[in-house]
């Protein structure tokens, strides 16, 4: 593995996979990183805590870094490229492009956290500028982000594949994330709740047809201290309220547990009767 801060010619003679990350890698990580591995490519991992795109200073700075453990792990898995750029190569003092996020961008995570998503858009156009990827891959457990960046990749027409990859969860089903090293047992253990509330929302939606799941669940997060933010079902093909012609959904959740913002989600298809 050849740790790189800066991409050169050589590199780019490369047919590349890219899987982007910010680091603190955890079994969903490694799971990009596997299948980015079976496609014969060149597999490069990047590490970059994107500061543009924390919209506090606070969650940026307790944001969790391993980087000593992260190169141990990517060593076992023999990848080719390790990429670690400083800020200023990524964000060239003498300009750079932004990428806004539009409208779908200011909505969910986007509402909750302004700016969040130029700053995730803004950061995956230079990566994919800078390393020009055949392939790049990215999580189902960020939806809305892997939704902006496939548009993204359709309007500046790169092309690049973007493969989309299964949440991995543990044993009870919580989802993995580098946020849940925050949590104590107990919040972990009220973190469950996400995925046991989307399942319930799914089993409620698919028999009544009522799209009011945050009304309906959410006196079971007052009840467990969580603080919900939003509990949405949605056409997971727009990202927008489900329509007649509607038959693939996305159910979308975000909840502060010890302050800690988790999010996940849960992706079906219903048949019309
Ligand atoms: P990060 O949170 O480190 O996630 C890197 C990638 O891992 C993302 O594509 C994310 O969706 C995926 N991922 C996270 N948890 C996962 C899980 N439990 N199962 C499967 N995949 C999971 O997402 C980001 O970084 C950043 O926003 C980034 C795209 C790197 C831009 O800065």
């Amino acid at each position: 593995m050849k740790i790189v801060k800066e991409i050169d010619q050589e590199i780019l003679e490369n047919d590349i996979c890219l899987v982007p990350t910010m680091g603190a890698l955890h079994e969903g990580h490694l799971s990009l990183i596997k299948e980015g591995k079976e496609l014969g490519l060149q597999l490069m991992v990047s590490i970059f805590i994107n500061e543009m795109q924390f919209n506090s200073k606070e969650d940026f700075i307790n944001y969790p870094k391993s980087i000593e453990e992260d190169i141990k792990i990517l060593e076992n898995l023999e990848i080719d490229y390790l990429f670690i750029p400083e800020s200023n190569y990524i964000y060239p003092l003498d300009g750079f492009d932004r990428v806004d996020s539009g409208a779908l961008g200011k909505k969910f995570e986007g509402d909750s956290r302004p700016g969040h998503f130029d700053g995730v858009l803004t950061v995956v156009n230079r990566l994919f500028q800078i390393i020009k990827p055949k392939v790049a891959i990215f999580g189902t457990k960020d939806a809305q982000q892997l939704f902006l960046i496939k548009e993204m990749v359709n309007k500046k027409n790169y092309q690049i594949k973007i493969i989309e990859s299964l949440t991995v969860r543990d044993d009870s089903g919580l989802a993995l994330s580098s946020r849940n090293l925050l949590l104590s047992e107990f919040g972990k253990d009220k973190a469950r709740l996400l995925h046991d509330i989307l399942n319930q929302s799914k089993a409620y939606f698919c028999e009544t047809k009522n799209l009011l799941v945050f009304e309906k669940f959410k006196s079971i997060f007052l009840k467990n201290d969580i603080t919900l933010d939003y509990l949405e079902i949605l056409d997971s093909e727009t990202f927008t309220k489900p329509e007649d012609g509607t038959d693939t959904y996305i159910i979308v959740i975000a909840a502060y547990i010890e302050n800690i913002r988790l999010i996940d989600n849960i992706e079906f298809r219903m048949e019309k009767a």
